[in-house]
C-alpha cells in the first residue's frame, strides 16, 4: 500500500487524540488543545501519514529551535496506528521530519521510553544515540526515558538533504 506524507492540518486533531490514546494510554496522551497549541508554534512542523484513501494512519511533529549559527532540532511525537505497524510508516514520517531538520542542520533530539523497543530500534536504525536518562520522565507512569541524540550531517551529504518543502508544504 502506498502511504503519502502531508502538513498536520487542525481537522487531523480528532483522529490524533484518537490515536494517541491508544498509543500513549499510560502517560497522559495529549489532548485536542496539546496538538493545537503544537501546530500553532511557529517552529513546530506536524505531518500526517495517509493511505490512499484518505486515512489517516500517523501522525509525528518536530521543533525547529536555536539560531542560523547554531541550529538543533528535537522530534516531539511520532505514532502509527496500531493496525500498521511495522509497514513503514514510522519510517516515512521519521525521514520527512528529518529532512526538515537536516536543511537547517545542526544535531537532532529526542525522548523515548526506555522500555520502547520499536521506537529505540527505529532511533538507532536513523543515527541516534543514547546520550542521557532522564529518571521519571513521563507521569502518571513514571517511566524513565533515554535522551537521544542524531549528529549533525556534515559535508556533502548536508548540502545534499532533501527539500522539505517539495514534502510538507
Ligand atoms: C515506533 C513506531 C512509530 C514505529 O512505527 P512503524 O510504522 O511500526 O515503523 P516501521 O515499520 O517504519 O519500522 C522501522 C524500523 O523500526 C524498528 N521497529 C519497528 N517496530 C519494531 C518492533 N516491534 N520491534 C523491533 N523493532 C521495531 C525496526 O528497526 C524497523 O525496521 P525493519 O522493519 O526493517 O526491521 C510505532 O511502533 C509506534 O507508533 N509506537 C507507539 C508510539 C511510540 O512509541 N512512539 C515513539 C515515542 S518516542
Amino acid at each position: 500500500m502506498a502511504f503519502r506524507i502531508e502538513p498536520m492540518a487542525a481537522a487531523d486533531v480528532a483522529r490524533c487524540v484518537e490515536l494517541e490514546q491508544l498509543l500513549f494510554p499510560e502517560d497522559d496522551p495529549w489532548a485536542a488543545v496539546a496538538f493545537h497549541s503544537e501546530l500553532a508554534g511557529p517552529h513546530n512542523r506536524y505531518i500526517t501519514a495517509r493511505d490512499d484513501q484518505g486515512r489517516t494512519l500517523g501522525y509525528a511533529g518536530i521543533a525547529l529551535l536555536g539560531d542560523r549559527a547554531h541550529p538543533e532540532a528535537e522530534v516531539h511525537t511520532i505514532g502509527v496506528d496500531p493496525s500498521c505497524h511495522r509497514a513503514g510508516i514510522g519510517t516515512l514520517l521519521l525521514e520527512a521530519l528529518l529532512v526538515e531538520a537536516d536543511r537547517r542542520g545542526g544535531p537532532v533530539f529526542l525522548e523515548v521510553r526506555t522500555d520502547n523497543e520499536p521506537a529505540i530500534a527505529l532511533y538507532t536504525k536513523h543515527g541516534f544515540h543514547i546520550i542521557g536518562l532522564r529518571k521519571n520522565y513521563y507521569h502518571p507512569s513514571g517511566a524513565d526515558a533515554y535522551t537521544m541524540r542524531r549528529p549533525a550531517l556534515s559535508g556533502h551529504r548536508a548540502r545534499h538533504a532533501g527539500t522539505p518543502d517539495e514534502v510538507l508544504s
